[in-house]
């Protein structure tokens, strides 16, 4: 995304769990190959729980782990094969070469989180999500994005 591209930007305030998972479903209503979503936010702010209800709304049934220790888990959904990417614990921006991203971008989508981790490694025109707890179960997720996501957000002011 050049910084003259036109950009998607929406700020949802997310009042409980299944506002999250709603949010969730519009993702995936829009995601196509090539996709990446960076899904930035604290500890426990909910960017796994966000990632399944992403993988959920795509069709996944199987239990979606944390990928904090493997790093990057596969998921053959009916429409799409989707990576789903925990940066926490890489070191060093190069070690994200080595996890098949640009692989898993000609194949499919890619859920990333921890995305501040690979510094400048993600593709610019990727969809970034930060999630900020406001409270037990509220959140808020700003969006970020290529024009495209306009689409799958239009018709919905609350989100
Ligand atoms: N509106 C909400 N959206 C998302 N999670 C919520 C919400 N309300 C409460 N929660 C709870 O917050 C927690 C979020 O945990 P989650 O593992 O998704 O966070 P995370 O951002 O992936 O953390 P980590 O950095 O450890 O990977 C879960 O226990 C979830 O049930
Ligand atoms: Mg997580």
């Amino acid at each position: 995304m050049n910084a003259d591209s036109p950009v998607f930007e929406r700020t949802l305030a997310l009042a409980d769990a299944a506002a999250t998972e709603a949010l969730g479903g519009r993702i995936a209503a829009g995601l196509s190959a090539g996709d990446a979503v960076a899904l930035e936010g604290d500890l426990g702010a909910g960017k796994t729980t966000l990632a399944r209800a992403i993988l959920r709304a795509l069709g996944v049934t199987e239990d979606v782990p944390s990928p904090t220790f493997t790093l990057v888990q596969l998921y053959e959904t009916p429409r799409l094969t989707v990576r789903h990417y925990d940066l926490y614990r890489i070191e060093k921006p190069e070690e994200i070469d080595e996890l098949g991203l640009d692989e898993a971008l000609g194949e499919g989508a890619a859920l990333i989180e921890w995305p501040e981790r690979a510094a400048d490694r993600l593709p610019p025109d990727r969809l970034q999500v930060v999630l900020t707890s406001t409270g037990a179960e509220s959140r808020l997720a700003s969006l970020r994005g290529p024009v495209k996501w306009a689409r799958a957000f239009r018709g919905n002011d609350a989100g």
